[in-house]
């Protein structure tokens, strides 16, 4: 795995922009390089080297899916009003929204035209996959900010909704190792799938990490959902459980337009604890990483799919 790293590091370092204004172009490479997990393009890289395939010859179109995930985070960040990623000033922050909006455009048509090297034999359907995958991203991030001020959010919605602006992106990033590769078509379907429930555990998880993470290596502003009564796993259901007390707790701090931030962080945490809401987060992260795990076993892959399943432990154990 250290060796996709590696190359990916190098070849991030390399995707720079020279031109002007340096206001526009220095955001990308400041968010690009502050150090995220890479899991999206080490999906693609491990998934090519997992069909025999040189993962080097595809490097530049895993960088075209971490760009993709980095121009995201930062539109995300503007519609979260997020201080912080990855242990740094957002971008929005450091420079300013309309400088984050606009980097974040750029950087997206940096995306394609990474995916303009393709082989012509394959980059209709791997653009066509991308377009599928990138509006479907946005779909989700419309329907997480409605969700904000909702009356009601069912556990189904809030699952649509992460597959949405999450798991699809991780499910595409398998199957374009799976292209890339030229894996078996049957294959290229259980790879989108395996993402798919791979990403809904990993959103679960991020909601959890947003209250139970540990600050230093989370790298966010701890309790940002909470504040922004983002519809996540742990209020959908807190929600659902409250009864009595709890339930008018929760409400009044949900409707609160003013309050301590600290005051609020700490009121809905305990809420969450006396309604065992984390218990519940992790047995529903558990139960998508299982329906991921019996995937990988279909795979026409017999060794190789080891390390998609070490993967998998990673994921469930991560801390940021
Ligand atoms: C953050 O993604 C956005 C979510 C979908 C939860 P990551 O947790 O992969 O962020 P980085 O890239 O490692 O910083
Ligand atoms: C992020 O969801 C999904 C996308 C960026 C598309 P979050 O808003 O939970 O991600 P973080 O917590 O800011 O990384
Ligand atoms: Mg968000
Ligand atoms: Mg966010
Ligand atoms: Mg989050």
């Amino acid at each position: 795995m250290e060796h996709l790293v590696k190359m990916l590091e190098d070849e991030i370092r390399k995707f720079r922009f020279e031109s002007k204004p340096r206001s526009l172009y220095d955001p990308i490479h400041y968010i690009m390089t502050l150090g995220g997990k890479r899991l999206r393009p080490m999906l693609t890289l491990m998934t090519t080297e997992l069909y025999g395939r040189n993962p080097g010859d595809f490097v530049k179109y895993a960088v075209a899916v971490e760009a993709f995930h980095n121009f995201t985070l930062m539109h995300d960040d503007i519609m979260d009003q997020a201080p912080l990623r990855r242990g740094k000033p957002t971008v929005h922050m450091k420079w300013n929204v309309n400088t984050a909006i606009l980097s974040g455009d750029v950087l997206l048509v940096k995306v394609y035209n990474q995916f303009l090297g393709l082989p012509e034999t394959q980059r209709t359907e791997v653009l066509s996959l991308f377009n599928m995958c990138a509006t479907r991203v946005c779909e989700g991030q419309q329907w997480d900010m409605e969700f904000e001020t909702a009356k009601t959010v069912t556990e189904s919605q809030y699952l649509q909704m992460i597959e949405l602006k999450t798991a699809v992106l991780l499910g595409f990033s398998l199957e374009l190792g799976g292209i890339l590769a030229d894996a078996p078509a049957k294959d290229r379907v259980i790879l989108r799938s395996i993402g798919t429930n791979m990403g809904i555990a990993f959103q679960l998880k991020d909601d959890l990490l947003d209250v139970y993470g540990d600050k230093k290596k989370f790298g966010k502003q701890q309790g940002g959902d909470i504040l922004s009564n983002k519809r996540t796993f742990l209020l959908v259901k807190a929600l659902r459980q409250a009864k009595g007390k709890h339930a008018s707790e929760l409400k009044k701090w949900l409707s609160r337009k003013t309050f301590d931030k600290r005051k609020k962080i700490k009121a809905v945490t305990t809420l969450y604890d006396e309604l065992s809401i984390r218990e519940h987060t992790e047995k529903k992260i558990n139960h998508y990483l299982e329906l991921a795990g019996k995937e990988i076993n279909q795979l026409t892959l017999k060794e190789g799919a080891k390390g998609l399943k070490t993967f998998l432990l990673e994921l469930a154990k991560r801390q940021k």
